[in-house]
């Protein structure tokens, strides 16, 4: 072998890319839109002189991610960092298998910047271990306004008989009413959104955030799976196993009037060239304007065993939270940043929507986490709940039965 050909070899073997440290990031954003967004925290990565190893698992909500992460983590070579968020930061954190942050959040001055409700949950036993990307609203109900149009329905539903009305229109007119996937976290999603809808603000802290027993059991319960199950009759025959993406591209392409979809969806609209108040809608769903379901997206570290790679955990923390990536990274994701400081010039009537209505419902406790999207409940109790919801989904199984399924879920540790 020539001498030239060995110091290369060496040099890729070393090295393995361009840069002397990789950080190595588990995500499920392989969307078109989350595509979008992911490259961008690659590029500030690499600016700031680290190589990025991109650890992509797909599937919506990240089910598949966490089986990953698990079995990488258990078996002791745990990704530089992996997006997890709301009470399973925690429970990773009693794992002790997160890394401190604090180099990068004390000089950052993150908790002035950030909301406390959110400080609080990148923080284990008081330290930052997790970086917030943005916060996404979960209760909206992405319109196609086209559909209504030619099925003659005349403005956006707020109510649910005004819903089912218009639901009923466009399956006249040989539309598809609601997009949806027929995944158990869409399930779980729409359940969510339904039950804000039907038992307002107090019902849902109390049933789905303390998991009441008298809550869960009560007959507002019972009118949150009849409606639900009225849903479920406006949904088409091919939804089972759908992706969240390519429910949105039925109402993208005039295929369908609705989604019940967190603005993840926002992105593939973006993506598509499509504009908010002209080419589709977003609306906060049936019952629901005054109260707003939380999401924020996060990247906690692992601890490493190579010394660098803690160096390249402190600059994608930094690069997360920079203005600069809060700003374009939220554009294309559809969510809005989570930190202070970012102009809102460049986002659109949604995202100002989301940002106002983030506000008054902080204001007026409405601000609430969302249990389908792994903010509220333990990862056990979460999975235990959306068991039921999607056997719901997928049976002739009766409101009565479920509601005592779902409470019996809800102990579940
Ligand atoms: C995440 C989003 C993601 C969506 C679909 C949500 O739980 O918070 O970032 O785009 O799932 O995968």
């Amino acid at each position: 072998m020539k001498l030239k050909e060995l110091v290369m070899m060496t040099a890729l073997a070393c090295a393995g890319s361009a840069f002397a440290t990789d950080v190595e990031v588990l995500h499920y954003w392989t969307s078109g839109g989350e595509a979008k967004s992911v490259g961008q925290l690659q590029i500030m990565v690499k600016e700031a002189g680290f190589g990025w190893k991109d650890f992509a698992v797909a599937g919506g909500a990240g089910e598949n991610a966490a089986t990953a992460l698990k079995a990488r983590v258990i078996s002791g070579n745990p990704p530089t960092a992996a997006q997890i968020k709301g009470p399973s930061i925690q429970e990773w954190g009693q794992e002790g298998v997160l890394a401190n942050i604090d180099d990068a959040a004390i000089p950052g001055k993150w908790d002035a910047v950030l909301p406390k409700v959110v400080a609080d949950i990148m923080k284990y036993k008081g330290h930052y271990v997790a970086a917030p990307v943005n916060v996404h609203r979960v209760n909206w109900m992405w319109v196609n306004p086209e559909v209504l149009k030619k099925a003659g329905v005349v403005g956006t539903p707020t109510t649910w008989d005004a819903f089912f009305d218009a639901a009923e229109k466009i399956k006249k007119s040989g539309g598809i009413a609601i997009a949806h996937g027929g995944q158990p976290w869409q399930d779980a999603t729409v359940f969510e959104t339904v039950a804000l809808g039907v038992g307002g603000t107090e019902f849902y802290k109390k049933a789905i955030l303390k998991l009441d027993q008298k809550e869960l059991t009560s007959p507002t319960m019972v009118k949150v799976f009849d409606t639900l199950g009225k849903v479920k009759t406006y949904i088409d025959k091919d939804a089972a196993g759908r992706d969240w993406n390519l429910a949105t591209a039925m109402v993208i392409n005039g295929k369908a009037g609705f989604q019940f979809m967190g603005d993840w969806a926002k992105g593939e609209f973006s993506a598509a060239g499509k504009v908010p108040g002209k080419d589709y809608l977003c609306v906060a769903a049936p019952g629901t304007d005054k109260a707003y379901t939380f999401n924020v997206d996060s990247f906690a570290m692992f601890t490493q065993k190579d010394a660098d790679a803690k160096k390249g955990q402190i600059a994608l923390a930094n690069a997360i939270m920079d203005p600069k990536f809060q700003s374009i990274f939220n554009l294309n994701k559809g969510s809005i940043p989570v930190r202070s400081g970012v102009s809102r010039a460049k986002f659109d009537e949604c995202a100002i929507k989301s940002m106002d209505d983030m506000d008054s419902t902080n204001k007026n406790g409405g601000l609430l986490p969302s249990f389908a999207h792994g903010m509220a409940l333990p990862t056990a109790t979460q999975g235990a709940v959306t068991d039921v919801i999607a056997k719901f989904m997928n049976s002739n199984m009766s409101s009565k039965d479920a509601v005592a399924a779902l409470a019996k879920a809800a102990k579940t540790k």
